[in-house]
């Protein structure tokens, strides 16, 4: 493990921050196989009742590193990125997100896949991809008209409009928005260390119920989403668009 991620075990919580401030917390490949591999060790630990996600106090994430993605783009479903995000889907423990500052493409993406979201109020969430020449990854195009109606979902995907970490309470999205990110973290983790009252077992039922009416359609979107993202990347505006901002001025 390199300081990338930092891993911190409070009784049943573990906590994963994301820790390359100077780069806005962006996914490396090496970051993502990290993530995957505490997550999968995490849920076969009995002595973890859950798992938080976190970045920095001005920042969650902004989202695939662009310059690792132009240097190895992830060509298939045996990506490190790929490897995070089924780990997240396949995690049966809860995991909880605490959001501050941005959290752009997959760092909002990924908080769909979250059992409890807290957020600043002023976090600053987008899914930017068709301004990059992509399209939607890791099952939002099927979460999000769900959970918002086509018309609202359009915004957010078809014109990658940003919104704040109070509209993403308001519509469903995290669990509730708070006035600072620090607040944000402090009842993440509250909440994380409550499950170490909770039967373990009724957790991971309740969690598996709950996923399991939408579990296999939503690994068929994901597929069919990952197959196109990948044949988007090679596309010359995504290419042009991810290559400005690394030469931006
Ligand atoms: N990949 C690689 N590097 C990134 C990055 C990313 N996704 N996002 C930010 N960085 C780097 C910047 O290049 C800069 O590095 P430098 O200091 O060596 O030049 C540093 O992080 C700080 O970024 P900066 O843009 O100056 O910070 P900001 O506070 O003005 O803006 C963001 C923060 C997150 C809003 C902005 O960086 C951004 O939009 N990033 C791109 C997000 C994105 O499109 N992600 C989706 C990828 S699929």
């Amino acid at each position: 493990m390199t300081d990338a991620i930092l891993l911190h075990r409070e009784r049943g919580l573990l906590t994963l921050t994301l820790n390359r401030p100077d780069k806005k917390n962006a996914l490396t490949r090496a970051m993502y196989a990290q993530l995957a591999h505490a997550l999968r060790d995490a849920d076969q630990d009995p002595e973890i009742n859950a798992v938080l996600i976190c970045g920095s106090a001005d920042c969650f994430t902004a989202g695939n590193d662009i310059a690792d993605f132009l240097q190895a783009p992830p060509n298939s479903l045996d990506s490190p990125v790929f490897h995070f995000m089924l780990a997240l889907l396949d995690c049966r423990k809860p995991v909880i997100a605490a959001v501050a500052g941005a959290a752009v493409g997959i760092g909002t993406t990924l908080l769909l896949h979250c059992d409890l979201v807290y957020v600043s109020r002023d976090a600053r969430l987008r899914m930017p991809f068709v301004n990059l020449g992509l399209c939607p990854e890791f099952g939002s195009s099927l979460i999000l008209p769900r959970l918002l109606g086509h018309a609202k979902a359009a915004e957010l995907l078809l014109l990658g409009e940003g919104f704040s970490g109070e509209q993403a309470a308001a519509w469903g999205l995290a669990s509730e928005a708070m006035g600072s990110g620090e607040a944000a973290l402090a009842k993440a983790r509250e909440v994380g260390l409550r499950f170490e009252t909770l039967s373990a077992d009724a957790v991971a039922i309740s969690k598996q119920l709950m996923k399991a009416p939408d579990r296999e359609q939503l690994r068929r979107v994901i597929e069919e989403e990952g197959a196109l993202f990948v044949r988007r990347l090679k596309s010359p505006e995504a290419v042009a668009a991810l290559s400005g901002f690394i030469n931006r001025g």
